[in-house]
């Protein structure tokens, strides 16, 4: 009751430091507002109260920002990993040390549960800690040559100054998953937020600012007019590359603006991951996984489980257990310890989620349960199991990002692996048997860059994030996560038997 009323203060009043809650931009170490005074406004998704009035940049103050963060990279990169990393270590820990905050900030403007938000910190503040590590190895080659009196070496080079564009649905972890192996590596990042989330972005950029990270290295550029941002950031001479995650029909149209200058690009674009039941499946699995890869976020994540085929032996219990499982969702919001789950980031994504619900039931998908807009303030859509939906229905083809459960029904393994591969996307995949040697065929059947064999919760620093087809190139985290920001160098000595 008294947290209840302690979230209905405005949000500055709810952190213990004041000082994250930020509005303005952060450009060269300096906070910044519009050139002509704009701001937009961030509203809670569960209250569609406005929470904040943020900056609104443009294209000038994003080239200043770029200008800034090319002059700054030259003192960085040039400086010992060592030194590099011990400043990330001290970002890491003031994230860690400031969780509760950093949750509150972003339950606000994203809307997830503080449960899920203090999960998100822990996951974002373990890149940081990673990359401060693995920036110190960066290892080169010594190449025995074809020539005699030549011999080869390579090494490993920051590529310059990057440019990143985040999503609104992990504000704080597709941040820090990518500024961090930039900065360990020697780079310089201009950053855009999504418009809905800006205040994780300006949270992190303030306690980075604490740490002792010199002016000019991490710059957030805060605004509405993604195109005017964008543009700048992709044909900027001085930006060196971009780094995207997102949908595929930006991430495309991003790669190609990019084109023209040859920036390198790495994506992290849409998913429709399937997930395979087999009928020798342990259930008591099953059901947590998908609760966590279908309803984590609400159903808004890449990777969540898009498409679930169920084998038809097992078809009935799971069905009936997945519904007991999401009776006992409470959606709300974050201010009330009783949430489960929270809302959909905005209205329009109510009306789409739901308009696809629609049209699967017209083309002759069972409604299990909830198909319906929650009637109260916010943006809530009901949790949604829809059955008999087949691979002829749009829904198979489209990426829901909502609380809906679409299952579909197959009879063998060959069929499974068809209907999961049938999409143009490769994100992610799951699949659940007790049968070691099924899941070492289906997985290795799957076109996916990642599969969880009887486990969904497969993200984490320590390995490799990314997609194949049109769900996007490069992988973020892990020991690959350092060669997005890196170019390779071959030098030859020659003469060497002078
Ligand atoms: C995403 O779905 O965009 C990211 C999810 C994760 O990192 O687990």
């Amino acid at each position: 009751m008294f947290w209840g009323r302690f979230m209905t203060l405005p949000l500055v009043d709810q952190l213990s430091d004041k000082g994250l809650l930020k509005e303005q931009a952060y450009i060269g170490g300096r906070w910044h507002n519009a050139l002509n005074n704009e701001t937009f406004e961030v509203v809670d998704p569960a209250t569609e109260r406005v929470i904040a009035n943020v900056a609104n940049l443009g294209a000038e103050q994003t080239a200043l920002a770029i200008k800034l963060a090319d002059t700054a990279m030259r003192e960085w990169r040039a400086q010992p990993a060592k030194s590099r990393s011990e400043i990330l270590e001290r970002w890491y820990q003031l994230i860690t040390d400031n969780v509760e905050d950093l949750a509150i900030i972003m339950s606000a403007e994203q809307g997830k549960t503080l449960v899920e938000s203090r999960g998100e910190i822990a996951y974002s503040a373990s890149f940081i800690k990673w990359f401060a590590e693995e920036g110190k190895r960066v290892y080169g080659d010594v190449i025995p040559h074809a020539q005699n009196d030549r011999r080869g070496i390579t090494i490993k080079q920051a590529i310059g100054v990057v440019a990143a564009i985040t999503p609104w649905n992990f504000p704080s972890a597709m941040i820090t998953r990518k500024v961090a192996p930039a900065l360990a590596v020697g780079c310089a990042v201009v950053l855009k937020p999504a418009a809905e989330t800006p205040l994780s972005a300006l949270a992190l950029a303030e306690l980075a600012d604490r740490a002792g990270l010199p002016a000019g290295l991490l710059n957030i550029i805060t605004g509405v007019d993604a195109v005017a941002i964008g543009g700048e950031l992709t044909s900027n001479l001085l930006v060196k590359k971009l780094t995207f995650t997102g949908s595929t029909p930006i991430g495309k149209l991003l790669m190609a603006q990019c084109a023209a200058s040859v920036k390198r690009t790495s994506m992290e674009l849409g998913g429709n991951a399937p997930l395979l039941v087999f009928d020798d499946a342990d259930l008591d699995l099953v059901i947590p996984g998908i609760i966590t890869a279908k309803f984590r976020n609400s159903g808004q994540t890449c990777i969540s489980a898009n498409r679930i085929l169920v084998q038809k032996g097992i078809h009935k219990e799971f069905v009936e257990r997945l519904k007991l499982a999401i009776d006992a969702f409470n959606f709300g919001a974050y201010s009330s310890s009783e949430s489960t789950h929270g809302p959909l980031i905005t209205q329009k994504a109510v009306d789409n989620v739901a308009a696809k619900v629609n049209k699967a039931v017209l083309e002759g998908a069972t409604l299990v349960c909830g198909g319906q807009i929650v009637d109260r303030p916010g943006h809530f859509y009901a949790a949604t199991i829809l059955t008999e939906v087949t691979d002829k229905m749009s829904i198979f083809h489209e990426e829901i990002f909502g609380p809906v459960a679409t299952i579909y029904q197959f009879e063998t393994d060959q069929q499974a692996i068809d209907l999961a591969n049938d999409t143009p996307f490769g994100l992610a995949a799951y699949l659940y048997t007790e049968s070691m040697r099924r899941s070492w065929q289906v997985a290795e059947a799957l076109d996916y860059g990642m599969i969880g064999v009887n486990e969904t919760a497969i993200s984490a620093e320590i390995v490799p994030f990314g997609g194949v087809k049109e769900s996007g190139q490069g992988r973020e985290g892990s020991k690959y996560g350092l060669d997005d920001y890196l170019e390779i160098k071959y030098i030859c000595f020659g003469s060497m038997n002078k």
